[in-house]
């Protein structure tokens, strides 16, 4: 595959996003079900989703979003999380495994990103009921990998958390299903490869094309602040080899969060990218810096489905070798977002089919 014009691939999911609610839901969705078929939809709402009922209402919500913008619902399926918490008890899995919509339980450790207040404080004390639970009926667990610390280095809180809270998880738990969401470091790549047992981990767009150089090229560069956040070149380095590689265990998770200009731009910022806009073409940026663009399609519509046990769509899309510059603003209710890369052009553009 060297230099094709055209890419036609099994169209995508999203296996780690951010949709919010009200009018910011109303003005993102269609941004993924544009490119996506289905996505897992994070439950770190001002009010946690941590409840099968509160997952079904959110679900409503954002299919009803779609369906104001004119879109027919069945194009795009929300796959639901419930947000784990010190409280969550093992009738909470039972009651999210018998719910058709539920496919997950995402771990914030407490006061790791953005609404993560309720985050877990006591993993191996107060959830391991529900662990145990999850464990045995197969539910996966999304896992936020960073420590909390303040004591240690925000570069270093995804390495650290691998030996602090990983393998101590997966030795308790050793079949427990889990996702090492949004990976930024050659440790965390590593050890998702070589880990025995059902683990895979999720890679953002963000973290295959940027270092943290990104975040002060020329100034405080706000828009490129999301957590965990850009590392090293040679950690970026590292993820796209895991990305572009044969390994089944690395797949597509946009984790696009998006938040108004206003709050990204402010004394003490939001973390956060917005990518739902452009993923693919971003992705393709990636993988063709590589020299892999034949990997894309296993990592962007394959090895996800394959571990959480879903059909591959059926469905295609298409990526064209042309132009696209990336708007400098969108429109986020009453406010406005600023796309990842903003003002940029990449060489790809994505259509339907
Ligand atoms: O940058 C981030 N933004 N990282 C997260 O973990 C959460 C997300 C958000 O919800 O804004
Ligand atoms: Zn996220």
């Amino acid at each position: 595959m060297t230099n094709p014009t055209t890419l036609t691939m099994i169209r995508p999911d999203d296996w780690h996003l951010h949709l919010r609610d009200g009018e910011g839901l109303k003005a993102v969705v269609k941004d993924t079900a544009r490119q996506f078929s289905r996505a897992i939809v994070m439950p770190n709402l001002a009010q946690p989703v941590t409840t099968v009922s509160m997952a079904l209402a959110y679900r409503d919500r954002i299919l009803q979003a779609l369906q104001m913008d004119g879109k027919s619902v069945v194009e795009f399926t929300p796959l639901m999380t419930l947000y784990l918490t010190d409280n969550t008890t093992a009738q909470d899995v039972r009651d999210a495994v018998n719910c058709e919509h539920v496919y997950a339980f995402k771990l914030y450790p407490a006061g790791a990103t953005t609404n993560s207040d309720s985050g877990v404080t006591d993993l191996f004390g107060r959830c391991a009921p529900a662990l145990e639970a999850m464990e045995k009926l197969g539910m996966p667990l999304l896992v936020h990998g960073e420590v909390t610390d303040p004591d240690v280095d925000v570069f270093d809180r995804e390495a650290v958390f691998i030996d602090r809270v990983m393998l101590k998880l997966r030795q308790q738990f050793p079949e427990l299903k889990v996702v090492f969401e949004h990976l930024t470091t050659k440790n965390g790549v590593d050890y998702v490869r070589e880990a025995p047992g059902p683990i895979a981990g999720t890679l953002t767009p963000q973290h295959l094309l940027y270092n943290r150089n990104a975040i002060f090229q020329g100034g405080l560069q706000p828009h490129w602040f999301c957590l965990p956040v850009l590392k090293r070149e040679v950690h970026r380095q590292a993820l796209l080899d895991a990305a572009t590689s044969d390994s089944p265990r690395f797949f597509l998770g946009t984790d696009s969060a998006p938040h108004a200009q206003h709050l990204k731009e402010a004394s003490c910022g939001c973390a956060g990218c917005y990518s739902a806009l452009h993923a693919l073409e971003l992705y393709a940026t990636a993988f063709e810096q590589a020299g892999r663009l034949d990997r894309l399609e296993a990592f962007a519509s394959l090895r996800g489905p394959a571990f959480y046990g879903l059909p591959v769509n059926t469905t295609k899309v298409t990526l064209t070798r042309s132009s696209y510059t990336v708007p400098q603003t969108v429109p986020f209710g009453d406010d406005s977002l600023i796309p990842l890369a903003a003002g940029t052009t990449l060489n790809w553009t994505f259509s339907e089919g």
